[in-house]
């Protein structure tokens, strides 16, 4: 019974039931693996905060720019450096985001007729600022000071993630054992009141 069971299915399987069954099979495969990629943490250990991890609190929804801007392009291949766009964050407390007219030194002549570059200068004619969304998020209850630690040379990379390898970036909330497990290994402060002022 069994094996003749078996020889019917096979049967089908070679009239044409093969090829619906790989499809499912690949689509399967390929699912897999991009939820492998998904959770696969490139910084092995380390934690973003009770417990998760840093790439997968990276990994939070993606957010809709007004424009499409990528750090991979513009750091990674065309080598511009962060504190060219970010320029504040070692004398103040926020490091800045570029302004229109930042942008627009270099697209007046780099591909100005680009449809992301003609919103620019959109926003230019109208006179606003680019109503870029908020990716890197604390609660208005804390004190954050870019240049207590750009001082003392902690990397970007630290606190953002390598998002040199970004096309878009991906909202992320802080949490609190974040800030205490760095400030512990560094000796930083850990009185409340450094950061809840
Ligand atoms: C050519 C200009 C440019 C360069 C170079 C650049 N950025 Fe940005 N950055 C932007 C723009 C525009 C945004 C806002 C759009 C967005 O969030 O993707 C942004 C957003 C960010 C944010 C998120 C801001 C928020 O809302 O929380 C961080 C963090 C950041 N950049 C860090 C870096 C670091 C680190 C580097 C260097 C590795 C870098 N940037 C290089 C233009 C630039
Ligand atoms: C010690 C952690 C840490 C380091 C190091 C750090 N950042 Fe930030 N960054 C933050 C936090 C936290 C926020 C959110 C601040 C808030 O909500 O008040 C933020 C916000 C930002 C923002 C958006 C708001 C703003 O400040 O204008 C930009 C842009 C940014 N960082 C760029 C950079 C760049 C560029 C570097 C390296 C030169 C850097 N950061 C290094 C933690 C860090
Ligand atoms: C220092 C020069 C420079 C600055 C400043 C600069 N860019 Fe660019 N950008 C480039 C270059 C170079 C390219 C690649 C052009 C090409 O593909 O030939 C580019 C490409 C782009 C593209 C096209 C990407 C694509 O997918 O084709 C967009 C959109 C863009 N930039 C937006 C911005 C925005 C927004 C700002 C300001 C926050 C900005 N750029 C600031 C040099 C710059
Ligand atoms: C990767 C390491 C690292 C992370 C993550 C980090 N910090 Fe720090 N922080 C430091 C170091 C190092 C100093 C010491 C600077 C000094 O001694 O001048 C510091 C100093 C500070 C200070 C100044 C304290 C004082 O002495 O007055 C504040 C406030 C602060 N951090 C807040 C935060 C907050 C909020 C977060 C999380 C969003 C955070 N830090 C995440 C390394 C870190
Ligand atoms: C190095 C910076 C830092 C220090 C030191 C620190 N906190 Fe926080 N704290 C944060 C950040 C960032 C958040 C917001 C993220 C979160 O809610 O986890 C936060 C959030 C909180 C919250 C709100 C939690 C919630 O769920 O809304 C409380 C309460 C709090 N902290 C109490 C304390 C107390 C008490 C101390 C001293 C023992 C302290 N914090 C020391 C950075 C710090």
């Amino acid at each position: 019974m069994r094996i003749s069971a078996g020889t019917i299915k096979a049967r089908r399987l070679r009239g044409g039931a093969w090829g619906p069954l790989m499809v499912i099979l690949f689509a399967g495969t390929v699912l897999a693996m991009l939820y492998g990629i998904y959770r696969y943490p490139i910084h092995h250990g380390r934690t973003y905060g009770h417990g998760v991890r840093f790439n997968q609190a990276m990994f939070g929804p993606r957010l809709e720019q007004p424009i499409a801007f990528s750090h991979r392009l513009h750091v990674t291949d065309k080598e511009i450096d962060c504190y060219y766009c970010h320029p504040y964050g070692e004398r103040s407390l926020n490091a800045g985001l570029p302004s229109v007219d930042k942008c627009l030194g270099c697209h007046e002549y780099i591909i100005p007729e680009h449809e992301e570059i003609l919103k620019l200068k959109q926003y230019r004619e109208e006179d606003e600022l680019i109503p870029w969304q908020r990716v890197y998020y604390n609660p208005d209850h804390v004190y954050f000071p870019h240049f207590r630690h750009l001082k003392k040379n902690v990397a970007c990379t630290e606190c953002h993630g390598e998002l040199e390898r970004a096309d878009r970036l991906h909202q992320v909330t802080f949490y609190m054992g974040f800030c205490i497990d760095c400030h512990q290994e560094k000796n930083a402060s850990l009185e409340c009141t450094a950061c809840h002022q």
